[in-house]
C-alpha cells in the first residue's frame, strides 16, 4: 500500500473543503481518514504504544481552521450525548474500539432525546458526525483514535445533553469538552 501521510491527508482535506464543504465533502474526508489509518508510520507516530496519554492536537490548518487531534486514552469513558456546535467531526479508530450512538431530539411536551442508531468503530474505521448531529461515545481503556473537526473545538460552544431528561446545556469547549 502506498504511504499516505498526515500531510497528504491535510492537503486532500483542504482541497475537498475548498470544493465542497458539505456532507458529500465530509464523507470524502471520512474515507481519506480511513486511508490515513492504514499508514503505519502515521499510527506509530501519533497513536503508538509509547505515545502521549490523553488528547493532543497534531495539526491545525492556518487558512481553513480544520483540526486533527490524536487521542490515546488510558481510562475508559462514556461521554454524554453532545454535538460540536457548528462543526462536523470525524472519528477514526486506531486501537481498541469506540461505540458510537446517534441521538435526535423529539418534542413530547418537552424536548427529549431518543436514540437513532448505534455502531462500533473498529481499528481502521472512521465515522462522520455532521454539523449539529448529536452523538455519544463509549470506549474502553487503551482506546486510540484520531478526531478531525471543521474548526478548533476549544473555541467553539457546543450542546451537551442529559440522556434521561433531554435537558440541554450549552457549554464552551475549554477543558473537558476537548475530551469529546
Ligand atoms: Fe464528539
Amino acid at each position: 500500500m502506498m504511504a499516505y501521510s498526515l500531510n497528504n491527508f491535510c492537503d486532500d482535506t483542504r482541497a475537498t473543503l475548498r470544493e465542497s464543504d458539505d456532507s458529500a465533502g465530509r464523507e470524502k474526508i471520512r474515507r481519506a481518514l480511513e486511508q490515513l489509518l492504514t499508514d503505519q508510520a502515521f499510527c506509530a507516530e501519533h497513536a503508538g504504544a509509547d505515545n502521549h496519554t490523553g488528547m493532543k492536537q497534531i495539526f491545525e490548518d492556518a487558512s481553513l481552521n480544520f483540526c486533527v487531534l490524536a487521542y490515546n486514552m488510558r481510562a475508559p469513558r462514556i461521554s454524554p450525548p453532545h454535538d460540536h456546535g457548528s462543526s462536523w467531526a470525524i472519528y477514526g479508530q486506531v486501537a481498541e474500539y469506540t461505540d458510537m450512538t446517534i441521538w435526535r431530539t423529539v418534542e413530547d411536551g418537552e424536548e427529549k432525546l431518543e436514540q437513532v442508531r448505534s455502531f462500533r468503530l473498529a481499528p481502521g474505521q472512521a465515522g462522520l458526525f455532521d454539523t449539529k448531529e448529536i452523538h455519544s461515545i463509549d470506549y474502553p481503556a487503551g482506546s486510540k483514535f484520531i478526531r478531525v473537526t471543521g474548526v478548533d473545538m476549544s473555541k467553539e460552544d457546543r450542546r451537551v445533553f442529559d440522556p434521561a431528561t433531554g435537558e440541554v446545556k450549552v457549554v464552551s469547549s475549554v477543558g473537558t469538552g476537548s475530551q469529546r
